[in-house]
């Protein structure tokens, strides 16, 4: 077999053979087929797509390139989350603990930012002290102790999902369904966890620009997880708009802090409490009603906030950060955004903002970039906002020299108008294995 004719078949629209699929998987993940070989074949497929068929055999063999975790060792029925990338998309810092709280235990494998997106584990790193490279054992015995414990994925989880993952990000094919839901669904079904919820963004924040392309993303994933025999269900949310005010790594961990001190930003807390709500039905905790008022349970009464703690003292971190925020590395200067005229904002493209906060160096440019986990963004003002020539409609961190290429990008995807314009919904759709539901 050679890598030319998969590439060429994959080209001129052909489907690839599950013989074809392991080829090039396992010699991709041995080092013996070249990234150009391996880029020119995602491009072939971001165009030609693949079949169901095709997208189930790459998700198994993406998921066999290492080993597959095996968490039996963790009592009860472990739930994980995933979102499909979005800006300001802070949720699992703060529904995770909400969920363990409730007595569910999470066993969470976590990623890094991808293109315009943040990554759990880089928003994690930027808090003192803290380790999300855990061994199997200590992931286990943190879970069985203290109920939650997030980790990276380790070098063996989906090796060849890593490097993909990597190459597509630099190849601009990260935006196509069957290699979205294939990287997700194989470290999914790698990382063992027996219930997963994904959270599939929409709009111009995410990698998903329509609802409906969404939801084909998110019936895809749920019925790759269902055939794998995994209890996964998908809520379709909004990334037209970041979620809460601030975007950039220790800024997110405040303000999902915020969250679970009962003062969180009314929308990121709506988007939390759906999610925890949803994990927890999956997890067989009660119905809907049920599920959303114990995870407001657990915030009114402080124990989300308290498993919090434990679970960042448990991974070294210091957790004194938590209650005074002034204990985070600090940014090295700060810049106001001010608005050009007055008006209603009527867009304010999210993937521009999230690139504008790549270049203050909250993400990476390049593969191994290094982070300056003070820089991002905090929005003062919002879609649907209205606001005054003169006003702040943002305050920049990160160093001076960054601004005006940030401000730049940030001003690219702004619109402004006379008109109000109509308020977005927050979460579009639920899906699981009987269908799907629009609100
Ligand atoms: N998240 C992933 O894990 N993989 C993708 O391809 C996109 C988002």
């Amino acid at each position: 077999m050679r890598m030319y004719d998969i590439i060429m078949k994959k080209r001129n629209g052909g489907e690839l053979s599950k013989e074809e699929i392991h080829f090039f998987i396992e010699g991709y993940t041995r080092g013996e087929i070249p990234d150009y070989q391996v880029s020119a074949l995602m491009m072939a497929i971001y165009f030609q797509k693949m079949t169901e068929k095709e997208t189930y055999e790459l998700t198994m063999a993406m998921a066999h390139s290492g080993e597959m975790l095996d968490l039996s060792g963790i009592h009860g029925c472990k739930v994980d989350k995933h979102s499909t990338g979005g800006v300001g998309d802070k949720t699992s810092l703060a529904l995770t603990p909400m969920v363990a709280a409730c007595g569910i235990p999470v066993a969470k494998m976590s990623g890094r930012g991808l293109g315009h997106t943040g990554g759990t584990i880089d928003k994690l790193e930027s808090f003192p002290g803290f380790s999300t490279s855990l061994t199997t054992k200590q992931f286990i015995e943190n879970v069985n102790r203290i109920g939650i414990a997030i980790m990276g994925q380790t070098a063996d989880l989906a090796p060849a999902d890593k490097k993909l993952y990597a190459l597509r990000d630099v190849t601009a094919t990260v935006s196509c369904i069957p290699l979205i839901a294939s990287s997700i669904m194989s470290k999914k079904l790698a990382s063992g966890s027996d219930a997963i919820l994904l959270d599939v963004t929409t709009g111009t924040g995410a990698f998903m620009k329509t609802v409906d392309q969404s939801i084909e993303l998110a019936k895809l994933m749920v019925s790759i997880g269902t055939h794998h025999g995994r209890r996964v269900a998908a809520m379709i949310t909004d990334m037209d708009t970041p979620l809460g005010h601030n975007i950039g790594n220790s800024l997110e961990v405040m303000e999902s802090m915020d969250v679970l001190k009962g003062h969180g930003p009314a929308d990121l807390t709506e988007v939390c409490l759906q999610l925890a709500a949803n994990m927890l039905v999956l997890a067989g905790k009660g119905t809907p009603a049920e599920c959303r008022a114990m995870a407001q349970a657990v915030i009114a009464d402080g124990s989300a906030f308290a498993k919090c703690k434990e679970m960042f003292a448990a991974q070294g971190g210091d957790t004194r950060v938590l209650d005074d925020y002034s204990l985070f590395e600090q940014p090295a200067a700060r810049y106001e955004l001010l608005a050009e005229q007055d008006g209603y904002i009527v867009a304010n493209d999210a993937e521009k903002i999230g690139s504008a906060s790549v270049l203050l160096g909250a993400g990476r440019q390049k593969k191994g970039d290094p982070l300056d986990f003070a820089a991002g963004i905090t929005l003062h003002k919002k879609r649907g906002d209205y606001v005054h020539k003169g006003e702040s409609l943002a305050t920049f961190y990160g160093a001076a020299d960054k601004f005006e290429a940030a401000a730049a990008e940030y001003r690219s995807g702004l619109v402004y108008g006379a008109e109000k314009p109509e308020e977005a919904p927050l979460v579009y759709a639920l899906v699981t294995k009987d269908g799907v539901e629009r609100y």
